[in-house]
């Protein structure tokens, strides 16, 4: 049985840093408000004349590097985003050409703040399946650009950035468990309300911002969340003991905290990142992981319990072992 398993890692922060002081300045809030109701201390903001594929860039030479690859040997591209360059090409396929990867399947998908988890688990059906021997899979986000810097309910959130992974086949797991799920009877409770095939003449628009009754996504995200880490566990034979990490989706250190509460994980084996970075959507699960491994915390051999809730829903896990 032909398993498949990250390799390499990396990610990519836009330079200009924003603090939660220099928020006070923008909108009606606090310092203490974002701290205590979010954990959000600074988030990374992406350049005007920046996008998706160009963090997505950075991210994935960094990723290749860590994992000793040629770019030669890329033949799986997916991209985990809701802010893609453009409407299309899709993303992906940007990004390819500039890393001068050869032809091959090339595509991004849209999840939300999940879009990395569906990401990693696609590719590792390529890979199990025998179709891909190396893929490129990334979780990134502009998502600022969608921003209504008004709007102090969501502008103080969210951050911008890209995370990569180097999946390989490997005869050891790897990748243990994937666990996807979706539900769209709360599409109205997180959403961005223009689309190529709906309201586009509001792009550009006060009309056109992130909409979301953030109280209400909060109790579904901590209910669900709870619910399929336990699940994914408890599917693959594995006592919440023996896992070294959880690495959660970054949106809010009281939903961080309530889902390791629920698993009966300390602190001390969650990967924060939201103080740094915010809510980056798809790119925060990826990037956390590689600022783990990066500081020594997540070592190989371990055992890491990713997962990642946005809008839709979609929720979405991987058990796997580094
Ligand atoms: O990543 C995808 C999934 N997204 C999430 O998981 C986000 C889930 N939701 C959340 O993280 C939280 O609901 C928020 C951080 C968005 C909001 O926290 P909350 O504790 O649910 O606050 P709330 O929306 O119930 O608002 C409480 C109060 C309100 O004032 P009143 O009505 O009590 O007077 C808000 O107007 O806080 C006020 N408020 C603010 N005050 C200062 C809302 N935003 C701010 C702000 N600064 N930025």
């Amino acid at each position: 049985m032909t398993y498949s398993r990250i390799v390499g890692t990396g990610r990519y922060l836009p330079e200009r840093v924003m603090t939660n002081f220099d928020l006070e300045k923008i909108v009606d809030t606090s310092d203490e408000w974002i701290r205590t109701r979010t954990g959000v201390e600074r988030r990374h903001i992406v350049a005007e004349d920046q996008t998706t594929s160009d963090m997505c860039i950075e991210a994935a030479r960094v990723a290749i590097e860590d994992a000793g690859i040629d770019v030669s040997e890329i033949d799986l591209v997916i991209v985990g985003t809701t802010s893609p360059d453009l409407i299309f090409p899709n993303v992906a396929t940007i990004i390819q050409h500039k890393l001068g990867i050869s032809p091959c399947p090339a595509f991004s998908l849209e999840a939300a703040c999940t879009g990395f988890i569906y990401a990693l688990t696609t590719a590792d059906k390529f890979i199990r399946a025998g179709d891909a021997k190396c893929a490129l899979v990334l979780g990134a986000e502009c998502i600022t650009k969608l921003m209504d810097w008004s709007d102090r309910n969501t502008c103080v959130l969210f951050g911008d950035g890209a995370g990569a992974v180097i999946v390989k086949p490997s005869e050891e797991p790897g990748l243990i468990s994937c666990h996807l799920g979706a539900d769209g009877q709360y599409k109205d409770l997180l959403y961005y309300p223009v689309g190529p095939s709906r309201d586009l003449a509001k792009a550009g628009t006060d009309e056109a911002s992130i909409m979301m009754t953030g109280n209400e996504v909060f109790k579904v995200a901590v209910k669900t969340l709870g619910g399929i880490a336990a699940e994914t566990l408890e599917k693959a034979g594995v006592a919440q003991s023996e896992l070294d990490w959880l690495i959660p989706h970054q949106a809010n250190i009281r939903i961080i905290q309530a889902t390791a509460k629920r698993l009966g994980l300390p602190m001390e084996k969650v990967i924060l990142t939201v103080q740094d970075h915010g809510n980056t959507s798809a790119a925060s699960v990826p990037m956390a992981l590689d600022v783990a491994i990066r500081d020594g915390r997540v070592k190989k051999g371990q055992l890491v319990l990713m997962e990642a809730f946005g809008g839709g829903f979609t929720w979405g896990s991987v058990l796997m072992r580094l």
